[in-house]
């Protein structure tokens, strides 16, 4: 093989590969965000959450259910991490059983998202979440909180 067929076969391919794999230690290196870290994320209006309801519209794009639970004329509203504790599969919301359960190994959670039954060894997680002086919801993604920074109470 000449000089010339090794300088025109094998060199482009040598840098194609040389540079796919500085992309992929770039990529590895500053990954790409989904969301900016810290960011309040406005998902809802408080009039489309019906009283005592569960909103599964967020849970393919965020993981997330919303919550808003009517008690004796008090609402409560709270976002639930819709992965498992146990080993992250989705939960599913139950309307008739008034429970979460996940599809992968059984476990069950209540309305709160507390545990009812296992694997899963702890509740379901949940993010901080704020109301606008407008009704907008709008949740913090960045990190699981415990109550009450996880739930806002209003009338
Ligand atoms: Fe949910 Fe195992 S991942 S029960």
């Amino acid at each position: 093989m000449s000089s010339g067929v090794l300088a025109r076969s094998v060199l482009p391919a040598l840098a194609s590969v040389t540079g796919l794999v500085f992309y992929s230690w770039m990529r590895f290196l500053w990954p790409n965000r989904k969301q900016s870290i810290g960011a309040w994320q406005r998902l809802s209006h408080r009039s489309d959450l019906p009283a005592d309801s569960v909103d599964g519209r967020w849970v393919t794009s965020h993981g997330v259910w919303i919550v808003r639970r009517t008690d004796q004329g008090r609402d409560r509203l709270f976002v639930l991490r819709a992965a498992c504790t146990h080993l992250g599969c989705t939960t599913q919301w139950d309307p008739s059983l008034r429970q979460f359960i996940c599809p992968c190994h059984g476990s069950a959670f209540s309305l709160d998202g507390e545990r009812l039954r296992g694997p899963a060894t702890r509740a379901m997680d949940r993010y901080a979440v704020r109301l606008t002086s407008d009704g907008f919801i709008e949740v913090r993604l960045e990190s699981t909180v415990r109550r009450p920074q996880s739930e806002i109470e209003y009338s």
